[in-house]
Order: structure tokens, then sequence, then C-alpha cells
């Protein structure tokens, strides 16, 4: 894994103010646009990993794919993309903030959400899938640290760098996503490709099996474990 990259000052014309958080490829970046003062998030691949030898063939595809989504999905439960530049040595996408952090602190401990709140992130989370499903887009790495948080239980789905075009390149196969919270279909690589794979309340409610019960859902220590698995 090469070494991460030191905060950058600015981006173009993005300035940067903190990282909001780290992830496969790079850092997301809380940043003001200079011109418009406007806060956005920029997600920026960390230099040294233009040079990972996989970066060819597994991350800058799927790099491409999550910057392709800019301006393509406008959604109240989706994080909005806004713009996006990828060169030979250098890439970010431009992106709305969401400013509550995303869910993974609300998955174990006392932070759990009440049931009630996890119900309701539940059906945003399958609205939002369900919007981008009929845009031709399946996630594939839905989980608690990719749902953002707005306000109280306000949520934005983002994080579309594992995320499976139907309509694009059919040789698009890698096998992507977080095992823990993979369908039995998505590790045997039919998931992406089946409706039901984005119909279903399967990857969301896996998400909330965590935040209302505080354990990973195929952990055998979950109680939700045995609804969840099959
Ligand atoms: N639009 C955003 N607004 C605020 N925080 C964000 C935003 N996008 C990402 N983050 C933070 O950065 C983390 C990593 O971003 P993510 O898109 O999931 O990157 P990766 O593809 O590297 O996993 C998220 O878990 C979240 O905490
Ligand atoms: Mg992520």
């Amino acid at each position: 894994m090469p070494a991460r990259a030191p905060c950058p000052a600015r981006i173009g014309k993005y300035e940067i103010q903190r990282a909001l958080g780290k992830g496969a490829v790079g850092t997301v970046y809380l940043a003001r646009d200079g011109f418009s003062g406007q806060d956005i998030a920029l997600k920026v691949i960390d230099p040294g990993f233009f040079k990972h030898p996989e970066f060819r063939e597994i991350y800058r595809p799927q790099f491409e794919i999550e910057a392709s989504l800019a301006g393509k999905l406008d959604h109240p439960h989706i994080v909005s993309i806004y713009d996006a530049v990828l060169t030979d040595d250098a890439g970010h996408i431009v992106m709305e903030y969401v400013p509550g952090g995303n869910l993974a602190p609300y998955v174990s401990g006392r932070k759990l959400l009440p049931v009630d709140s996890a119900v309701e992130v539940v059906f945003k989370c399958c609205g939002a899938l369900d919007y981008a499903f009929r845009h031709g887009i399946v996630h594939r790495d839905i989980k608690p640290a990719n749902i953002m948080v707005g306000e109280g239980t306000d949520i934005k789905i983002g994080d579309f760098g594992a995320a499976y075009l139907r309509h694009g390149d059919a040789s698009q196969t890698i096998r992507l996503g977080t095992p823990s919270y993979m369908s039995p279909e998505q590790i045997e690589e039919r998931s992406a490709r089946h409706r039901r794979s984005a119909m279903r309340p399967g990857p969301s409610s896996r998400s909330i099996s965590r935040t209302s019960a505080g354990c990973a859902p195929r952990s055998s220590r979950c109680p939700t474990a045995k609804s969840t698995r099959r």
C-alpha cells in the first residue's frame, strides 16, 4: 500500500480545509470553492496509487465509473457528484458535502440507532438504490461507512467506487465490495446483473443489522444473523 500523501493546500480552485475520511485509493477532503465560496467534498486519488500494480486494471476503471456519474444521479438520498478530473497522474471527484460523517460510528456500543430510526434509514436507502438501479447503476458496496449522515435521520448514499453499470462494459466483472456486507449472489458474481440485487432491501438491511444490533450480519454473535443469512 503506497504511503499517504500529505494534505495539499489547494487543488485547482478548491481550497482544502481538512480530511473527512480515507478510503481504498485516496482521501476525501472538505474543500471550499474559491470562487463561489461553496463547501464541497473532494475525493482525491493519492499520487502514490498511480504506481500501484492493480491501478490500471482495477482502481482506475472503477474511479472512471464513479467519475462518470457526475451530474447523472439527482436523488435526495444519494450524494450528488458535481464534477471529476482524471489524468495520467492525478484524479479527483467533486461532490456535495454531507456534514454529519457516516453511519459507521452507530454500529457498536452505546451509539446504536433506535429501531425506528434504523427502519427509516433502510427505507431511504431502498428508495435511493431503486432510483440508481432504474438509472442502470448497481452500487455493490452498501455498508455503514458508505452511508453519509446529514441532519437527524437524513442520509445520503455515497461511494459509488465499486458500482456496476448495467449498460456499461460487459467485461466489467471484477469482484468488488465488502465481504461481510455482500449478498451470496454478489460473492458468486451473479448479483450485479440480476434485477433482484438492487430491488430487494438486502444490502441496506445488512447495514441496518449493524446499526440496530451492533454486530456484523454474518457474525455468529449477531441476533439478526439468522434472518439475513441465506
Ligand atoms: N460527500 C461527502 N461528504 C462528507 N464526507 C464524505 C463524503 N464522501 C465521503 N466522505 C467521508 O469519507 C469516507 C471515505 O469516502 P468514500 O467515498 O467511501 O471513499 P472510498 O471509496 O475510498 O471508500 C466516508 O466514509 C465518509 O466518512
Ligand atoms: Mg467507502
